[in-house]
């Protein structure tokens, strides 16, 4: 069976995570990326979840709560900003990140990720990651702002040395409404 969006986004870091590394969720949101990194990574593992929202900072909390995670570092801030938080000892052995872009479902529609934070906050990653860790990147775009954070970011990617980065665009072609797809980027 081909994988949904989620699920596929949620395989590709299964197969390149793992136990008690450092990992990042980009964009928390309602948590249920945030949790799935938590479970990932297990007890000996870090999450650095980031949210401008403090809506979604809160979601995601209680989330955590409900199921007794404790790794996780919940960050009210932008991702733009991640240096800042990423401990010096991390440097180049970032596990996996995952960004999930576009506004949070069920909330104000106006707060959507922007093209240049996250183009920054990928940069910063990219640096960061371990040889063979993946970025992934969920893909909506149907939203206001959202046509052009998705020709930036494939602009963006297009241009990784491919000596450097394998990058994979994985999506169904024949949905209607603007479906969302994956950007998914191995550091070699
Ligand atoms: C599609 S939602 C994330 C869904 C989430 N991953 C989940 O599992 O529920 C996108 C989120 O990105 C957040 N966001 C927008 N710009 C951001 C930024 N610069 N830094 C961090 N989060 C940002 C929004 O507040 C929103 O909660």
């Amino acid at each position: 069976m081909l994988k949904g969006i989620l699920n596929y986004a949620h395989y590709l870091l299964e197969e390149s995570v793992h136990e008690g590394e450092t990992v990042i969720d980009a964009t928390c949101g309602n948590g249920n990326d945030t949790l799935f990194l938590s479970e990932l990574v297990g007890e000996n593992g870090h999450v650095l979840a980031f949210d401008i929202q403090e809506q979604a900072i809160a979601v995601t909390r209680n989330v955590l709560i409900k199921h007794g995670k404790s790794n996780v570092s919940l960050i009210h801030d932008s991702h733009a900003n991640l240096s800042d938080y990423l401990p010096k000892d991390k440097k180049k052995t970032v596990g996996g990140a995952i960004f999930n872009l576009g506004y949070l479902p069920k909330s104000n529609k106006e707060v959507v990720t922007k093209p240049e934070s996250t183009i920054t906050a990928l940069t910063i990653i990219l640096d960061a990651l371990k040889q063979n860790g993946l970025i992934v990147l969920v893909v909506y775009h149907g939203h206001e702002g959202g046509q052009e954070e998705k020709e930036a970011i494939l602009k963006h990617v297009l241009k990784l040395n491919q000596k450097d980065y394998s990058v994979l665009r994985y999506g169904f072609i024949n949905q209607k409404n603007n479906p969302p797809f994956i950007i998914a980027i191995q550091k070699k």
